[in-house]
Protein backbone atom coordinates (compact mmCIF):
# COMPACT_ATOMS: atom_id res chain seq x y z
CA UNK A 1 0.00 0.00 0.00
CA UNK A 2 1.58 3.60 -0.83
CA UNK A 3 1.80 6.39 1.54
CA UNK A 4 -1.33 8.29 -0.51
CA UNK A 5 -3.73 4.96 0.34
CA UNK A 6 -2.89 5.24 3.64
CA UNK A 7 -4.17 8.53 4.35
CA UNK A 8 -7.57 7.96 2.29
CA UNK A 9 -9.41 6.90 5.22
CA UNK A 10 -11.30 3.50 5.90
CA UNK A 11 -14.68 4.83 4.89
CA UNK A 12 -14.49 5.69 1.65
CA UNK A 13 -12.23 3.07 0.48
CA UNK A 14 -14.65 0.43 1.13
CA UNK A 15 -16.91 1.96 -1.12
CA UNK A 16 -15.12 0.81 -4.16
CA UNK A 17 -17.34 -2.34 -3.23
CA UNK A 18 -20.39 -1.05 -3.47
CA UNK A 19 -20.47 -0.39 -6.99
CA UNK A 20 -20.61 -4.26 -9.23
CA UNK A 21 -19.33 -2.53 -12.72
CA UNK A 22 -16.01 -1.84 -11.02
CA UNK A 23 -15.42 -5.73 -10.28
CA UNK A 24 -14.60 -6.63 -13.62
CA UNK A 25 -11.47 -7.46 -15.84
CA UNK A 26 -11.22 -5.63 -19.46
CA UNK A 27 -8.86 -6.76 -22.29
CA UNK A 28 -7.41 -9.00 -19.25
CA UNK A 29 -6.70 -6.54 -17.02
CA UNK A 30 -8.42 -5.25 -14.27
CA UNK A 31 -10.91 -2.73 -14.58
CA UNK A 32 -9.37 0.77 -13.92
CA UNK A 33 -12.67 3.17 -14.22
CA UNK A 34 -11.62 6.55 -14.68
CA UNK A 35 -14.12 8.22 -16.99
CA UNK A 36 -16.39 9.35 -14.17
CA UNK A 37 -16.96 12.77 -15.66
CA UNK A 38 -18.52 11.51 -18.78
CA UNK A 39 -20.71 9.27 -16.20
CA UNK A 40 -20.44 7.68 -13.30
CA UNK A 41 -20.77 4.22 -11.87
CA UNK A 42 -24.12 2.97 -9.75
CA UNK A 43 -23.46 1.09 -6.88
CA UNK A 44 -25.76 -2.05 -6.01
CA UNK A 45 -28.33 0.20 -4.04
CA UNK A 46 -29.32 2.91 -6.75
CA UNK A 47 -29.63 -0.37 -9.78
CA UNK A 48 -31.39 -2.32 -7.07
CA UNK A 49 -33.98 0.34 -6.14
CA UNK A 50 -34.64 0.46 -9.97
CA UNK A 51 -35.51 -2.79 -10.24
CA UNK A 52 -37.54 -3.00 -7.57
CA UNK A 53 -39.62 -0.81 -8.72
CA UNK A 54 -39.82 -2.14 -12.31
CA UNK A 55 -41.02 -5.59 -10.50
CA UNK A 56 -43.43 -4.41 -8.00
CA UNK A 57 -44.31 -0.78 -8.58
CA UNK A 58 -44.51 0.65 -12.09
CA UNK A 59 -47.26 2.26 -13.14
CA UNK A 60 -48.05 6.02 -14.33
CA UNK A 61 -47.49 9.15 -11.65
CA UNK A 62 -50.04 11.65 -10.86
CA UNK A 63 -52.89 9.69 -12.55
CA UNK A 64 -54.27 6.82 -11.62
CA UNK A 65 -56.32 6.34 -7.89
CA UNK A 66 -55.24 2.64 -8.56
CA UNK A 67 -52.70 1.75 -6.07
CA UNK A 68 -49.71 0.88 -7.81
CA UNK A 69 -49.98 4.41 -9.12
CA UNK A 70 -49.70 5.20 -5.66
CA UNK A 71 -46.94 3.51 -5.10
CA UNK A 72 -45.18 4.69 -8.18
CA UNK A 73 -45.88 8.81 -7.61
CA UNK A 74 -44.80 8.17 -3.64
CA UNK A 75 -41.43 6.93 -5.08
CA UNK A 76 -40.91 9.42 -7.67
CA UNK A 77 -42.34 12.08 -5.52
CA UNK A 78 -40.07 11.14 -2.71
CA UNK A 79 -37.35 11.67 -5.08
CA UNK A 80 -37.73 15.21 -5.61
CA UNK A 81 -38.16 15.79 -1.79
CA UNK A 82 -34.53 14.02 -1.28
CA UNK A 83 -32.92 16.15 -3.82
CA UNK A 84 -34.55 19.30 -2.47
CA UNK A 85 -32.64 18.73 0.45
CA UNK A 86 -29.81 17.26 -0.84
CA UNK A 87 -28.85 20.75 -2.22
CA UNK A 88 -30.60 22.91 0.51
CA UNK A 89 -33.70 24.21 -1.83
CA UNK A 90 -36.27 26.28 0.05
CA UNK A 91 -39.38 24.21 -1.20
CA UNK A 92 -39.83 21.64 -3.01
CA UNK A 93 -41.98 23.18 -5.77
CA UNK A 94 -37.93 24.89 -6.96
CA UNK A 95 -36.95 21.02 -8.09
CA UNK A 96 -37.67 20.52 -11.55
CA UNK A 97 -36.98 17.43 -12.90
CA UNK A 98 -35.33 17.33 -16.34
CA UNK A 99 -34.12 14.40 -18.40
CA UNK A 100 -30.12 16.08 -17.20
CA UNK A 101 -28.09 19.19 -17.31
CA UNK A 102 -28.32 20.35 -21.31
CA UNK A 103 -32.59 20.05 -20.93
CA UNK A 104 -32.35 22.03 -17.54
CA UNK A 105 -30.48 24.96 -19.82
CA UNK A 106 -32.27 24.57 -22.28
CA UNK A 107 -35.49 25.27 -20.43
CA UNK A 108 -34.07 28.43 -18.63
CA UNK A 109 -32.87 29.90 -22.29
CA UNK A 110 -36.87 29.31 -24.04
CA UNK A 111 -38.54 29.98 -20.82
CA UNK A 112 -36.47 32.48 -18.76
CA UNK A 113 -34.37 34.15 -21.68
CA UNK A 114 -36.60 33.82 -24.70
CA UNK A 115 -39.43 36.01 -23.60
CA UNK A 116 -37.52 38.62 -21.57
CA UNK A 117 -34.56 39.23 -23.88
CA UNK A 118 -34.53 41.55 -26.74
CA UNK A 119 -31.98 43.18 -29.47
CA UNK A 120 -29.34 45.11 -27.03
CA UNK A 121 -29.29 42.63 -24.36
CA UNK A 122 -26.52 40.65 -23.48
CA UNK A 123 -26.05 36.75 -22.42
CA UNK A 124 -22.61 36.13 -20.84
CA UNK A 125 -20.72 32.81 -20.32
CA UNK A 126 -16.96 32.09 -20.14
CA UNK A 127 -14.21 30.51 -22.28
CA UNK A 128 -14.39 26.97 -20.36
CA UNK A 129 -17.57 26.25 -20.95
CA UNK A 130 -19.30 22.81 -21.79
CA UNK A 131 -21.83 22.78 -25.55
CA UNK A 132 -24.58 23.04 -22.95
CA UNK A 133 -23.70 25.60 -21.80
CA UNK A 134 -22.92 27.46 -25.06
CA UNK A 135 -25.66 26.47 -27.65
CA UNK A 136 -28.77 26.57 -25.51
CA UNK A 137 -27.98 30.46 -25.50
CA UNK A 138 -26.77 31.00 -29.18
CA UNK A 139 -30.30 29.75 -30.22
CA UNK A 140 -31.49 32.25 -28.25
CA UNK A 141 -29.60 34.95 -29.06
CA UNK A 142 -30.97 33.96 -32.82
CA UNK A 143 -34.28 34.31 -31.64
CA UNK A 144 -34.55 37.45 -29.65
CA UNK A 145 -31.39 39.19 -31.42
CA UNK A 146 -29.71 39.27 -27.99
CA UNK A 147 -25.74 38.82 -28.08
CA UNK A 148 -23.68 36.46 -26.80
CA UNK A 149 -20.69 37.39 -24.61
CA UNK A 150 -17.54 35.36 -23.74
CA UNK A 151 -15.11 35.83 -21.05
CA UNK A 152 -11.63 34.87 -21.48
CA UNK A 153 -9.62 32.20 -19.74
CA UNK A 154 -5.81 31.55 -19.38
CA UNK A 155 -3.04 29.51 -19.79
CA UNK A 156 -3.98 27.67 -16.58
CA UNK A 157 -8.06 27.16 -17.11
CA UNK A 158 -8.96 30.16 -14.61
CA UNK A 159 -11.41 32.29 -15.75
CA UNK A 160 -10.07 35.59 -16.77
CA UNK A 161 -11.74 37.09 -13.44
CA UNK A 162 -10.92 40.94 -14.56
CA UNK A 163 -12.48 40.41 -18.13
CA UNK A 164 -15.64 38.96 -16.31
CA UNK A 165 -16.22 41.35 -14.71
CA UNK A 166 -15.45 44.20 -16.95
CA UNK A 167 -17.88 42.60 -19.52
CA UNK A 168 -20.70 42.92 -16.51
CA UNK A 169 -23.30 45.54 -17.09
CA UNK A 170 -26.73 46.46 -16.92
CA UNK A 171 -27.14 45.07 -20.70
CA UNK A 172 -26.21 41.57 -19.58
CA UNK A 173 -29.34 39.50 -18.20
CA UNK A 174 -28.05 36.27 -17.63
CA UNK A 175 -24.71 34.77 -16.42
CA UNK A 176 -24.17 31.03 -17.77
CA UNK A 177 -20.87 29.46 -15.76
CA UNK A 178 -19.93 25.82 -15.02
CA UNK A 179 -19.10 25.23 -11.34
CA UNK A 180 -16.63 22.80 -12.31
CA UNK A 181 -15.25 22.54 -15.70
CA UNK A 182 -15.54 19.14 -17.54
CA UNK A 183 -12.36 19.46 -19.19
CA UNK A 184 -10.30 21.15 -16.89
CA UNK A 185 -11.50 20.22 -14.02
CA UNK A 186 -11.41 24.43 -12.61
CA UNK A 187 -13.64 25.24 -9.74
CA UNK A 188 -14.65 28.15 -10.49
CA UNK A 189 -14.70 30.95 -7.32
CA UNK A 190 -18.77 31.24 -7.57
CA UNK A 191 -19.39 33.32 -3.93
CA UNK A 192 -17.08 36.28 -5.68
CA UNK A 193 -18.62 35.90 -9.39
CA UNK A 194 -22.17 35.53 -8.30
CA UNK A 195 -21.89 38.89 -5.99
CA UNK A 196 -19.75 40.66 -8.93
CA UNK A 197 -23.06 39.81 -11.24
CA UNK A 198 -26.15 40.60 -8.45
CA UNK A 199 -24.63 44.28 -8.45
CA UNK A 200 -25.68 44.45 -11.87
CA UNK A 201 -28.71 42.73 -11.63
CA UNK A 202 -27.94 39.68 -14.18
CA UNK A 203 -29.76 36.16 -13.15
CA UNK A 204 -27.11 33.95 -12.61
CA UNK A 205 -27.24 29.61 -14.06
CA UNK A 206 -24.90 27.79 -12.59
CA UNK A 207 -24.19 24.30 -14.82
CA UNK A 208 -23.33 21.95 -11.33
CA UNK A 209 -22.99 18.88 -13.64
CA UNK A 210 -19.28 18.40 -12.41
CA UNK A 211 -20.40 19.77 -9.14
CA UNK A 212 -23.04 18.03 -7.59
CA UNK A 213 -21.01 14.38 -7.60
CA UNK A 214 -17.94 15.93 -5.72
CA UNK A 215 -18.87 18.79 -3.02
CA UNK A 216 -21.77 19.55 -0.87
CA UNK A 217 -24.20 21.91 -2.83
CA UNK A 218 -26.05 24.70 -0.97
CA UNK A 219 -27.84 26.97 -3.48
CA UNK A 220 -29.29 28.80 -0.84
CA UNK A 221 -25.73 29.87 0.30
CA UNK A 222 -24.29 30.08 -3.45
CA UNK A 223 -26.96 32.88 -4.17
CA UNK A 224 -27.10 31.64 -8.10
CA UNK A 225 -31.19 32.12 -9.75
CA UNK A 226 -30.69 28.07 -11.19
CA UNK A 227 -28.35 25.27 -10.76
CA UNK A 228 -28.71 22.38 -13.28
CA UNK A 229 -27.27 19.56 -12.51
CA UNK A 230 -27.72 15.67 -14.08
CA UNK A 231 -28.25 12.44 -12.68
CA UNK A 232 -25.80 10.04 -14.20
CA UNK A 233 -22.52 12.09 -12.87
CA UNK A 234 -23.48 11.49 -9.19
CA UNK A 235 -24.19 7.70 -9.54
CA UNK A 236 -27.49 7.41 -10.59
CA UNK A 237 -29.32 6.57 -13.53
CA UNK A 238 -29.13 8.01 -17.29
CA UNK A 239 -32.01 10.94 -18.61
CA UNK A 240 -32.63 12.17 -15.06
CA UNK A 241 -31.54 15.50 -13.83
CA UNK A 242 -32.33 18.68 -12.44
CA UNK A 243 -33.54 22.37 -12.50
CA UNK A 244 -33.38 24.31 -9.63
CA UNK A 245 -34.24 27.80 -9.97
CA UNK A 246 -35.83 30.25 -7.36
CA UNK A 247 -39.62 30.49 -6.86
CA UNK A 248 -40.52 33.91 -7.79
CA UNK A 249 -38.48 33.46 -11.15
CA UNK A 250 -39.56 30.08 -12.00
CA UNK A 251 -43.52 31.19 -11.15
CA UNK A 252 -43.45 33.73 -14.13
CA UNK A 253 -41.60 31.84 -16.54
CA UNK A 254 -44.34 29.88 -19.12
CA UNK A 255 -43.46 26.22 -19.87
CA UNK A 256 -41.46 25.85 -23.30
CA UNK A 257 -42.88 22.23 -23.75
CA UNK A 258 -46.86 21.19 -23.27
CA UNK A 259 -48.12 18.17 -22.93
CA UNK A 260 -49.17 15.65 -19.89
CA UNK A 261 -48.58 16.82 -16.27
CA UNK A 262 -47.93 20.46 -17.26
CA UNK A 263 -51.38 20.74 -17.26
CA UNK A 264 -54.93 21.88 -15.42
CA UNK A 265 -57.23 22.37 -17.62
CA UNK A 266 -57.36 22.20 -21.21
CA UNK A 267 -59.95 23.27 -23.95
CA UNK A 268 -59.35 24.46 -27.49
CA UNK A 269 -59.49 27.93 -26.76
CA UNK A 270 -57.09 28.06 -23.78
CA UNK A 271 -55.12 25.81 -21.57
CA UNK A 272 -54.38 26.46 -17.55
CA UNK A 273 -51.23 26.02 -16.88
CA UNK A 274 -50.19 23.34 -13.62
CA UNK A 275 -48.64 24.62 -10.45
CA UNK A 276 -44.50 24.30 -9.73
CA UNK A 277 -42.44 22.55 -10.86
CA UNK A 278 -45.34 20.23 -12.68
CA UNK A 279 -45.49 23.49 -14.93
CA UNK A 280 -42.30 22.37 -16.59
CA UNK A 281 -42.52 18.57 -16.87
CA UNK A 282 -44.53 17.86 -19.99
CA UNK A 283 -45.17 14.37 -20.88
CA UNK A 284 -44.54 11.07 -18.54
CA UNK A 285 -41.36 11.48 -16.69
CA UNK A 286 -38.08 9.07 -16.01
CA UNK A 287 -39.77 7.67 -13.41
CA UNK A 288 -37.51 4.43 -12.63
CA UNK A 289 -34.73 7.09 -13.21
CA UNK A 290 -35.79 9.60 -10.75
CA UNK A 291 -36.72 6.59 -7.97
CA UNK A 292 -32.69 5.54 -8.79
CA UNK A 293 -31.75 9.30 -8.38
CA UNK A 294 -33.19 9.37 -4.87
CA UNK A 295 -31.27 6.40 -3.95
CA UNK A 296 -28.16 7.72 -5.33
CA UNK A 297 -28.93 10.86 -2.84
CA UNK A 298 -29.34 8.74 -0.35
CA UNK A 299 -25.88 7.02 -0.96
CA UNK A 300 -24.07 9.94 -1.24
CA UNK A 301 -25.44 10.95 2.09
CA UNK A 302 -24.38 7.60 3.85
CA UNK A 303 -21.40 8.49 2.24
CA UNK A 304 -20.98 12.01 3.02
CA UNK A 305 -20.43 15.07 0.68
CA UNK A 306 -17.41 16.65 3.07
CA UNK A 307 -15.26 12.53 2.97
CA UNK A 308 -15.81 12.61 -0.77
CA UNK A 309 -14.09 16.05 -1.20
CA UNK A 310 -11.57 15.26 0.94
CA UNK A 311 -10.90 11.78 -0.56
CA UNK A 312 -10.85 13.07 -4.25
CA UNK A 313 -9.26 16.43 -3.58
CA UNK A 314 -6.39 14.14 -2.05
CA UNK A 315 -6.30 11.70 -4.68
CA UNK A 316 -6.83 14.79 -7.29
CA UNK A 317 -3.57 16.15 -5.96
CA UNK A 318 -1.58 12.56 -6.52
CA UNK A 319 -3.34 12.26 -9.72
CA UNK A 320 -1.18 15.37 -10.67
CA UNK A 321 1.69 14.77 -9.55
CA UNK A 322 1.98 11.29 -10.81
CA UNK A 323 1.00 12.21 -14.22
CA UNK A 324 3.16 15.16 -14.34
CA UNK A 325 6.54 12.72 -13.30
CA UNK A 326 5.71 10.89 -16.65
CA UNK A 327 8.47 11.53 -19.02
CA UNK A 328 6.70 13.21 -21.82
CA UNK A 329 3.39 14.01 -20.21
CA UNK A 330 1.69 17.65 -20.21
CA UNK A 331 -0.53 18.60 -17.81
CA UNK A 332 -3.63 20.59 -19.73
CA UNK A 333 -5.49 22.53 -17.04
CA UNK A 334 -3.16 23.35 -14.18
CA UNK A 335 -5.61 25.88 -11.74
CA UNK A 336 -5.89 27.21 -8.46
CA UNK A 337 -8.12 25.05 -7.66
CA UNK A 338 -9.52 22.04 -9.22
CA UNK A 339 -11.77 18.71 -8.65
CA UNK A 340 -11.91 15.68 -9.88
CA UNK A 341 -10.36 16.08 -13.47
CA UNK A 342 -6.90 16.33 -15.39
CA UNK A 343 -6.21 16.02 -18.63
CA UNK A 344 -3.21 16.26 -19.86
CA UNK A 345 -1.13 15.04 -23.43
CA UNK A 346 1.62 12.69 -24.11
CA UNK A 347 4.42 13.79 -26.36
CA UNK A 348 2.62 14.29 -29.41
CA UNK A 349 0.43 10.90 -29.36
CA UNK A 350 -3.14 11.65 -30.59
CA UNK A 351 -5.08 11.21 -27.42
CA UNK A 352 -7.53 8.51 -29.31
CA UNK A 353 -4.32 6.33 -29.62
CA UNK A 354 -3.16 7.02 -26.41
CA UNK A 355 -6.83 5.74 -24.96
CA UNK A 356 -7.35 2.81 -27.04
CA UNK A 357 -3.67 1.81 -25.51
CA UNK A 358 -4.60 2.38 -22.23
CA UNK A 359 -7.82 0.50 -22.90
CA UNK A 360 -5.93 -2.51 -23.71
CA UNK A 361 -4.47 -2.37 -20.33
CA UNK A 362 -8.11 -2.03 -18.71
CA UNK A 363 -7.96 1.48 -17.74
CA UNK A 364 -10.50 3.43 -19.20
CA UNK A 365 -10.23 7.32 -19.71
CA UNK A 366 -11.91 9.57 -22.22
CA UNK A 367 -10.08 11.26 -25.11
CA UNK A 368 -11.03 13.90 -27.53
CA UNK A 369 -12.51 17.52 -26.96
CA UNK A 370 -15.25 16.52 -23.72
CA UNK A 371 -17.73 18.81 -25.73
CA UNK A 372 -15.94 21.96 -24.83
CA UNK A 373 -13.89 22.63 -28.17
CA UNK A 374 -13.33 26.03 -27.65
CA UNK A 375 -11.98 25.06 -24.39
CA UNK A 376 -9.39 22.59 -26.73
CA UNK A 377 -9.08 26.11 -29.28
CA UNK A 378 -7.77 28.03 -26.63
CA UNK A 379 -5.15 25.66 -26.08
CA UNK A 380 -4.21 24.71 -29.59
CA UNK A 381 -5.33 21.16 -29.35
CA UNK A 382 -7.67 18.62 -31.10
CA UNK A 383 -8.52 17.35 -27.83
CA UNK A 384 -6.83 15.79 -24.60
CA UNK A 385 -6.62 12.64 -22.67
CA UNK A 386 -8.69 13.51 -19.66
CA UNK A 387 -8.77 11.18 -16.50
CA UNK A 388 -11.57 11.62 -14.35
CA UNK A 389 -12.38 10.33 -10.74
CA UNK A 390 -15.15 9.45 -8.54
CA UNK A 391 -15.52 8.47 -5.01
CA UNK A 392 -14.71 4.79 -5.93
CA UNK A 393 -11.29 5.46 -7.00
CA UNK A 394 -8.02 5.22 -5.16
CA UNK A 395 -4.27 5.87 -5.58
CA UNK A 396 -4.07 2.35 -6.90
CA UNK A 397 -5.98 3.75 -10.49
CA UNK A 398 -3.86 6.35 -10.78
CA UNK A 399 -1.02 3.32 -10.51
CA UNK A 400 -2.53 1.85 -13.04
CA UNK A 401 -2.78 4.77 -15.42
CA UNK A 402 0.27 5.37 -15.02
CA UNK A 403 2.09 2.30 -15.40
CA UNK A 404 0.08 2.15 -18.61
CA UNK A 405 1.43 5.60 -19.77
CA UNK A 406 4.69 4.00 -19.49
CA UNK A 407 4.09 1.06 -21.17
CA UNK A 408 2.02 3.86 -24.18
CA UNK A 409 5.16 5.52 -24.51
CA UNK A 410 7.91 2.60 -25.25
CA UNK A 411 5.01 1.46 -27.56
CA UNK A 412 4.89 5.01 -29.69
CA UNK A 413 8.61 5.65 -29.05
N1 LIG B 1 -20.00 16.12 -20.55
C1 LIG B 1 -19.53 14.80 -20.38
C2 LIG B 1 -18.04 14.72 -20.28
O1 LIG B 1 -17.43 15.64 -19.84
C3 LIG B 1 -20.08 13.86 -21.37
O2 LIG B 1 -17.46 13.72 -20.59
Amino acid sequence: MSQTQATFGTGIAQCRSDFPALDQDVNGHRLVYLDSAASAQQPAAVIDAVARYQRNDHANVHRGVHTLSHRATELYEGARDKLCAFINASNRAEIVLTSGTTEAVNLVAQSFCRPTLSAGDQILITGLEHHSNIVPWQLVCEQTGAELIVADIDDDGDVNLEHLFALMSERVKLLGIGHVSNALGTINPLADIIAQARQHGIAVLVDGAQGVPHMNIDVQALGCDFYAFSGHKMFGPTGTGVLWGREALLEEMPPYQGGGDMILEVSFDNTVFNELPYKFEAGTPNIAGVIGLGTAVDYLLSVGMDSIYEHEKTLHAYLASQLASVDGVRLIGTAKHQASVQSFMLNDIHPHDLGTILDHQGVAIRTGHHCAMPVMKRFGLPGTARASLGLYNNSDDVDHLVAALEKARQIFA
